[in-house]
C-alpha cells in the first residue's frame, strides 16, 4: 500500500509535468490532447483543468463536437464527449433507457445518496413522481409566490438597501446564494436559515455547496483510485468533500428528525414537500425494505437543495454580469417591467403575480441568453447499459462514461450561428413576439427527454421576480478591474465571484 501510495501521490505528477511541458511544446496550435503511453490524454486535461470547459468546447469544436478521449491505462476514465445535437437527443431522449447514469456516476455523487440526481430505474421513477406530484398540488405556486416576495422584501431588499447606506463593494453571486439557499430550505425543510440577512452570517451547510459541487468536478478529472486516495489521506479537495458531507448531514439531519414528528401541512397552503416524501417512503416501504427514513429524507433534501439553491442563484450572477457590459438590454428590460406590470396612472413598484410574470418575455430572453452561455449545470454524465452507436458513428460499449457538454453546445457556430458568442435576449423572440421556443437537445441547460428537470417553472418565476427587483430599484456597477471567470465545478459558478456597488435608481 505504502509503495502503491508512493507511486500515485509523487511518481504520476512528476510524469505528469514532465508530459505537460511536451504537450505544451508539442501542441502549441492544436488544442486536441496526444495520446501518451500509459498516462493517455491525462497530461493535457490536468494541464488545462483551470479551465476545462473552455479546453472542452475547444477540443470540441475542433472534433466536430464528438471527441473520443482516452484516459490513463488501467484507469477506467476512457469517455465519448459530446456537444452534437443528434448524440444529446439520443442519449437523453430516443434512446433514454439504455443511459441510465450508471455505477461510476453514483460513486462520484456518493454524497447525494439515494437522492433524485443518483437514481436510477425504479427508485428514480418514485422521486421523479413523488417531486412532481408535489410540485403540481393546485397551492404550490400561491405557496411559492408567496415565499419569493417575503425573501425579497425581507430579505434582498433590505440587504441590498444595507450596502447602498454605506456604500461598500460586495459580493452579488453571494447575495444570490444566500437567497436561493433560505428560499430552497423553506420549501424542502419548512425552516428559513435567514442567511441573506444584514450582517451576511455565516453558516457552513450554505457556503459548504461552493467547495462540494468543485470536488464533484475533480472526480471526473482525476482517475478513480487517486481521487481514493486523496480522500483517504483526507487531503485537497476530498478534505474539502469531506467537510461539506459534515456540514450537510449536521444542518438537514435535526431538521428531517424535526419534520418527521410534524403532522401538521401548512393550514393555509396545504403543502408540506417533507411530510409527502415521508408518507410516500412509507408506501414503497411496506413493500420493500429499504433503510431509515431519516436518510432517505436526507438524501432527498440534500438533492433538491443543491437543485435549488445552486442553479437559479449562478444563473441569475451571469445575467448581471452580462447586462453590465449591455446597456442597451438592461434599458429594454426595464421599459419591459413599466409597460407591463405598472398601472398607467401609477408607476410604483408593486410585487407581481405569477401570472404576470408571463409578460415579461424579454427579460425571460436574457436568463436563456445567460443560461446558453453559462449554464449553471455544465454537463452530464451517462454510461449505456448496452453497446450503442450514436447519430455521429461512434460506437459506445456498453458501460463506457458519456459526457454530454452543455457549456460547449452554447458556444457552437454550427447551432447558434456565428454570432453564438453573442448575448442577445432577441434571440428568444418570436417574430409575433412571443418567446421563441428552441428544442431542448439544441438547448439542454434543463436537461431533455424523461429526466428534464422539474423545477424550470419555477425557476424562471424565481429569477424573473429576483432580477425585476434589481433592475427595478438599483444601478448595478461591475467593480473596476474585477476579474470573472467560470468555476472548475459541475456547477457553473463565478470562480471570484460577482463584485458591484450600488446606486439608487431614481424612479418617483
Ligand atoms: C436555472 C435553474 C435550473 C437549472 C439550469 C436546472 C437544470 C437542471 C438539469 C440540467 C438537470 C438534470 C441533471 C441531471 O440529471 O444530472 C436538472 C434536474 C433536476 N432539477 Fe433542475 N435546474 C434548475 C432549477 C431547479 C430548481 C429550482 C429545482 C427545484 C428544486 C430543480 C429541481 C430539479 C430536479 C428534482 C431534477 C432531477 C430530475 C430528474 O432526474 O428526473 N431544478 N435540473
Amino acid at each position: 500500500m505504502a509503495l502503491y501510495a508512493f507511486l500515485e501521490i509523487f511518481l504520476i505528477p512528476i510524469c505528469v509535468i514532465c508530459v505537460c511541458f511536451l504537450t505544451f511544446r508539442a501542441h502549441k496550435k492544436s488544442s486536441v490532447p496526444t495520446n501518451w503511453p500509459v498516462l493517455g490524454m491525462l497530461p493535457a486535461v490536468l494541464q488545462n483543468s483551470h479551465r476545462i470547459h473552455e479546453y472542452a468546447t475547444e477540443v470540441l469544436t475542433e472534433s466536430n463536437g464528438t471527441f473520443e478521449f482516452k484516459g490513463p491505462w488501467f484507469s477506467n476514465m476512457d469517455m465519448l464527449v459530446t456537444s452534437d445535437p443528434a448524440n444529446i437527443h439520443h442519449v437523453l431522449s430516443k434512446n433514454f433507457s439504455n443511459y441510465p447514469k450508471g455505477p461510476e456516476f453514483r460513486k462520484i455523487f456518493e454524497i447525494l445518496g439515494d437522492g433524485i440526481f443518483n437514481a436510477d430505474f425504479e427508485l428514480w421513477e418514485f422521486h421523479r413522481k413523488a417531486t412532481l406530484s408535489l410540485m403540481t398540488q393546485p397551492n404550490f405556486y400561491s405557496f411559492l409566490e408567496k415565499n419569493i416576495w417575503e425573501k425579497i422584501e425581507k430579505g434582498l431588499i433590505a440587504v441590498l438597501d444595507g450596502f447602498l447606506e454605506t456604500g461598500v463593494e460586495f459580493d452579488l453571486q453571494d447575495v444570490f446564494q444566500r437567497f436561493t439557499f433560505d428560499s430552497i430550505c423553506k420549501l424542502v425543510l419548512d425552516y428559513d436559515p435567514q442567511s441573506l440577512s444584514l450582517d451576511l452570517p455565516y453558516i457552513p451547510c450554505e457556503k459548504a455547496f461552493n467547495g462540494a459541487v468543485e470536488a464533484l468536478l475533480h472526480r471526473h478529472i482525476l482517475p478513480e483510485r487517486i481521487w481514493k486516495l486523496l480522500k483517504w489521506l483526507q487531503i485537497g479537495k476530498e478534505k474539502t468533500l469531506m467537510k461539506a458531507w459534515k456540514s450537510f448531514d449536521e444542518f438537514i439531519y435535526p431538521r428531517v428528525s424535526i419534520n418527521d414528528g410534524v403532522e401538521k401541512d401548512h393550514e393555509e397552503y396545504g403543502f408540506n414537500l417533507l411530510k409527502s416524501f415521508k408518507r410516500k417512503y412509507e408506501e414503497i416501504n411496506n413493500s420493500s425494505s429499504r433503510g431509515d427514513s431519516r436518510d432517505f429524507l436526507r438524501d432527498t433534501s440534500l438533492s433538491l437543495m443543491l437543485a435549488g439553491r445552486d442553479t437559479t442563484s449562478t444563473c441569475l450572477a451571469w445575467l448581471f454580469w452580462l447586462l453590465a457590459s449591455n446597456p442597451s438590454a438592461e434599458m429594454k428590460i426595464r421599459q419591459e417591467i413599466e409597460d407591463e406590470l405598472h398601472e398607467k396612472e401609477d408607476k410604483k413598484w408593486r410585487n407581481f403575480s405569477v401570472e404576470e410574470s408571463k409578460k415579461l418575455r424579454y427579460l425571460h430572453g436574457a436568463l436563456c441568453e445567460s443560461l446558453r452561455l453559462f449554464p449553471p449545470v455544465a454537463l452530464e454524465h451517462k454510461a449505456p447499459i448496452r453497446p450503442d452507436v450514436f447519430p455521429t458513428g461512434n460506437y459506445i460499449p456498453e458501460n463506457k462514461i458519456v459526457l454530454l457538454s452543455f457549456y460547449s453546445m452554447g458556444r457552437m457556430k454550427v447551432i447558434w450561428g456565428k454570432d453564438c458568442l453573442d448575448f442577445k435576449p432577441e434571440r428568444w423572440i418570436s417574430q409575433r413576439g412571443g418567446i421563441k421556443h428552441e428544442p431542448s437537445y439544441k438547448f439542454p441547460a434543463f436537461n431533455a427527454g424523461p429526466r428534464t428537470c422539474v423545477g424550470k417553472e419555477m425557476a424562471f418565476i424565481q429569477m424573473k421576480m429576483v432580477a425585476a427587483t434589481v433592475i427595478y430599484h438599483y444601478n448595478i456597477e461591475v467593480v473596476k478591474g474585477h476579474k470573472v471567470s467560470a468555476s472548475d465545478s459541475i456547477i457553473i459558478q463565478m470562480k471570484q465571484g460577482l463584485r458591484v456597488k450600488l446606486s439608487k435608481r431614481n424612479l418617483y
